[in-house]
């Protein structure tokens, strides 16, 4: 049982456990990867013990970490270690990626996609995350939204855009009197990177294959990248956001096809700086008016 000072877990007060469980959220630490708490002060005062008796005269020191590795758990008097969640995180490499362009490559419904994703090993991301979120709204709609990764509130309900971000897209989109119903959703990447970081550009590469095929198979009429990370990847420019939002441009999901994408800021981004929703506003109008071009058949 973690403890606090000298007092155990289950000597705290309500209140006292609430506090923790706040500290612990604001430090980042939003999850739980093992079915039990792991007490390392315990384990380590242990292996220096064990350390303090065995050292042979002359012989060179090791360090706690060594001892720590080598002793079974028993041996250092904790309990023995909780077994990993994951069993085949790999790295990401050359051979994981054309397996996950082969994977992506053989879905041939949006239906089956998803199918493939739930099983798809070939990511670390997705051995630390709940679900493998996939998509929300209709995929017949004309406007697809691709934003970056699901945070904490999405990979619980393995839904995207359902946290404050998401309730925030909800408020725009019914301001261009669009909702879900009439839209389609979904992440550049589908696992939650842990602690919410940054996808690193192996991840995004492992997980580009599969948004590439999601866009082929429900081949919207209008694409809206939310903020930097698919925006980046999908248009393929270094640019930043604050400079191409806004701006037109076409994505080309394969070599045959091509269609209107419009980058724009995050809604994450936009609850840390509201005052650039009206940018926001700009190019959610843009939308609107190019929905209605292409359903009036102006539009190409
Ligand atoms: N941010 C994203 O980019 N996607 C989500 O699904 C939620 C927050």
């Amino acid at each position: 049982m973690v403890s606090q000072g000298d007092n155990k877990v289950q000597d705290l007060t309500a209140g006292e456990l609430a506090a923790m469980l706040h500290f612990y959220a604001d430090a980042g630490v939003d999850c739980v990867l093992e079915d039990a708490p792991v007490d390392r002060f315990e384990q380590s005062a242990a292996a220096k013990a064990v350390l303090t008796q065995q050292q042979p005269r002359g012989r060179a020191p090791q360090s706690v970490q060594q001892v720590e590795r080598r002793q079974p758990a028993a041996a250092q008097g904790a309990p023995p270690p909780p077994q990993p969640v994951q069993t085949q995180a790999t790295v990401p490499d050359e051979t994981a990626i054309s397996d996950a362009r082969e994977t992506a490559r053989s879905a041939e419904t949006v239906a089956a996609l998803r199918e493939a994703l739930s099983s798809f090993n070939g990511c670390n991301l997705r051995f630390g995350a709940r679900n493998t979120v996939f998509a929300d709204g209709n995929p017949e709609a004309n406007i697809m939204f691709i934003g970056e990764a699901p945070g904490r509130d999405e990979d619980r309900q393995g839904l995207p855009f359902v946290g404050r971000a998401g309730q925030l897209l909800d408020k725009m989109l019914t301001a261009i009197g669009l909702d879900r119903t009439g839209c389609y959703i979904t992440n550049m990447i589908p696992w939650r990177p842990p602690g919410n970081r940054s996808p690193t550009p192996l991840e995004i590469e492992l997980c580009r294959p599969f948004i590439e095929r999601h866009v082929e198979l429900v081949n919207p009429k209008v694409v809206v990248l939310l903020g930097n990370v698919s925006t980046k990847a999908l248009l393929g420019t270094t640019r930043g956001i604050l400079s191409l939002r806004g701006t037109w441009s076409q994505y080309h999901p394969n070599s045959d096809m091509s269609i209107p994408a419009l980058p724009t800021l995050h809604p994450a981004y936009l609850l840390r700086n509201p005052a650039q929703k009206k940018l926001s506003w700009q190019d959610f109008l843009s939308v609107r008016d190019h929905l209605d071009r292409a359903s009036a058949g102006s539009e190409p």
